[in-house]
């Protein structure tokens, strides 16, 4: 992918006015110096999302996030960054056009453009069929028996594939579209010998598959009998990808950032019978498991994710699957239990939104159904029990949250009668490190945690580099790994010192693609804090980020000395021991001093 040019960035952002950008998606009121509304990424009944004109950013003293015009657009599109920029530019007229794109990159791009087209045209041309053609007349029975009328199937605009092998062919054809594009575009398959190309679809209900920008991209086709096979989905190709597309986010998404919840489904039905029973944050993996690109993806919209699959076998390990995806990103993942036999869609046929509504008021953590299915699979022996444990440890040390992890810790410990402590070594043995990230997953937490003491002293320091060009330059000389405790702050700081001009000044706009959503977001909050009077000294300042740093040290040393006192201990190396007891007294001393 080619680098669009910084000039081109900064031209766009200069046309564009932030202000006018996020009061396309929600009504914003002026408030003092900033405009303010109803937080689209998390939900809020009184404002706190900020969009200040002046510096053309927003910030959420709610949850944490915020940016600039292009941050906005990626996290309300799910767009990448040079996408907003493209899209901004085509909105104030500025062409991105990028560098060094090579010729083989161009031809890919204009095959995906081609490819989008043609699925584009298939899908109208379905729906329409679907909603108004003689030739979709036993699709529209199909649909009114199972209860589906012009509202959802426009939502989700569903078609119908009539009979025939080369229908939709010679639609794209007429059109002049090439057959080896369509094929493809994975809507027809090469016939046999000199025969020409069938399509995909034949008799078929449709089921076009949105991305995020509502383009189709892909078709699901069920039968409208018993014959099989029951569904027939396009292959994977250059425009999708099963592993990264959930069918029904497109109509889905607004209602999860609303909620925070998603419901993951198995069928393209269920989605639809959700939708129309007001659970509009629903989705459905396409014929896939779930993956770790489909967790980041729903954890853009949603902290806490409702599985609800079917009661059987292949229902159980799908949800298996989908906890060992889901949970490591940090969302919160509930079981919801089907009675045998049901899906959605038939149980609201059965028992009306209350029947679901019941079930999903029944949703367990997933993690304590698993230990439980444990348990039962494995017997009660305590090789039985251990076992069981083993398979919740595995997942519970994946947990990026220290609470949870604790949390469901004791859980176990209550469910397998094992010993807490016993279960507290195992899952720090040998990934102690790991098991509390100062960084990574957590990152898109900490927006919406309180900092700590020494997170709020290193939030002072990074003001006083975004605003004090003198003090910015002590930091670079003094090196940050001596001030700064926190990757995130850490990250932050080293960023603003490579951001200067060779006057040692920063630019007006800070924010950059290389910044993670994290990082942004702090960046934000700092900004809009630039202007409150605070009468903190600089070198206080400085002193305090310092001493946290040391102190850390000191404590980790602590922790070092205090397992060498044991092992010395145990040897019976007397001289060993001494030395390591001195130790230990000083480091309390230093420690003493400094508080
Ligand atoms: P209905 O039976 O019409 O209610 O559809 P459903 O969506 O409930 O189907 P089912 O529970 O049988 O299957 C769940 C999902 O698995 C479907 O939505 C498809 O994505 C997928 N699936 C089911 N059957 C097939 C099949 O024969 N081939 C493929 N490729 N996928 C299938
Ligand atoms: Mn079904």
């Amino acid at each position: 992918m080619g680098r669009i040019a910084e000039e081109k960035i900064d031209e766009i952002r200069n046309r564009t006015d932030i202000v006018e950008v996020v009061s396309s998606y929600l009504p914003l009121k002026h408030s003092g110096v900033n405009h303010q509304g109803l937080c689209p990424f998390h939900q809020e009944k009184t404002p706190s999302f900020n969009v200040n004109s002046a510096r053309q950013i927003f910030h959420c003293f709610g949850c944490g996030v915020g940016g600039n015009v292009f941050s906005f657009l990626m996290r309300m599109e799910g767009m990448s960054f040079p996408d907003a920029v493209r899209r901004l530019g085509e909105k104030v007229g500025v062409e991105v056009e990028e560098e060094a794109v090579s010729p083989d990159e161009i031809r890919r791009r204009e095959e995906r453009e081609r490819i989008m087209r043609i699925n584009e045209v298939a899908g109208g041309f379905y729906h329409q069929l679907l909603l108004e053609d003689e030739a979709g007349v036993l699709g529209r029975r199909y649909l009114r028996q199972r209860g589906y009328e012009g509202e959802t199937v426009r939502a989700f605009k569903l078609g119908f594939a009539p009979e025939g092998w080369e229908t939709l062919a010679k639609h794209l054809a007429d059109k002049n579209f090439s057959s080896g594009d369509v094929q493809k575009a994975g809507l027809v398959r090469p016939g046999k010998q000199d025969r020409g190309h069938y399509d995909l679809c034949r008799n078929r209900l449709l089921f076009p598959i949105h991305d995020l920008q509502g383009q189709m991209v892909a078709f699901g086709g069920r039968v409208l009998d018993d014959s099989l096979p029951k569904y027939i989905n396009s292959p994977e190709t250059a425009v999708y990808h099963k592993g990264q597309t959930l069918y029904g986010l497109y109509q889905a998404r607004d209602a999860m950032r609303h909620s925070g919840e998603a419901l993951v489904v198995e069928g393209y039905f269920d989605v639809l019978a959700l939708h129309r029973a007001g659970f509009s944050g629903t989705v459905a993996t396409c014929g896939t498991a779930l993956t770790a690109d489909h967790a980041r993806l729903l954890k853009r919209y949603a902290d806490k994710i409702l599985l609800v699959f079917d009661a059987d076998t292949a229902g159980r390990k799908a949800t298996v699957r989908a906890m060992d995806a889901l949970l490591p990103v940090g969302l919160a993942v509930s079981v919801v239990a089907m009675p045998v036999g049901e899906d959605p869609d038939s149980l609201i046929k059965a028992e009306g939104e209350d029947g679901f509504r019941n079930c999903l008021d029944a949703a367990r953590p997933v993690l304590e159904v698993f230990i439980e299915d444990q348990l039962r699979i494995n017997d009660q022996s305590v090789e039985g029990r251990a076992r069981a444990a083993e398979q919740a440890l595995e997942r519970i040390r994946r947990l990026p949250g220290d609470l949870e992890r604790s949390l469901y810790l004791q859980r176990l410990a209550e469910l397998t009668n094992l010993d807490v402590e016993l279960l507290k070594s195992k899952v720090s043995g040998g990934s102690l490190v790991q098991a509390s990230p100062r960084r990574p997953v957590a990152q898109s937490l900490s927006a919406r945690r309180p900092l700590t003491e020494t997170g709020q002293t290193q939030k002072y320091l990074l003001r006083l580099m975004l605003i004090d060009d003198q003090q910015r330059c002590r930091v670079r000389e003094e090196g940050t790994e001596g001030l700064f405790l926190d990757d995130l702050f850490r990250g932050l700081a080293d960023y603003l010192l490579g951001c200067e001009n060779e006057d040692g000044q920063l630019p007006e706009d800070l924010f950059d693609a290389s910044l993670d959503e994290a990082q942004q977001s702090l960046l934000a909050s700092l900004k809009f804090q630039e202007d409150q009077q605070w009468a903190d000294n600089p070198e206080k300042i400085l002193t305090d980020c310092r001493l946290a740093v040391s102190k850390y040290l000191l404590k980790q040393r602590l922790k070092e000395v205090g397992r060498l006192e044991e092992e010395a201990r145990n040897s019976n190396d007397e001289a060993a021991l001494m030395q390591y007891l001195r130790e230990r007294i000083e480091i309390n001393q230093k420690l003493k001093k400094k508080l």
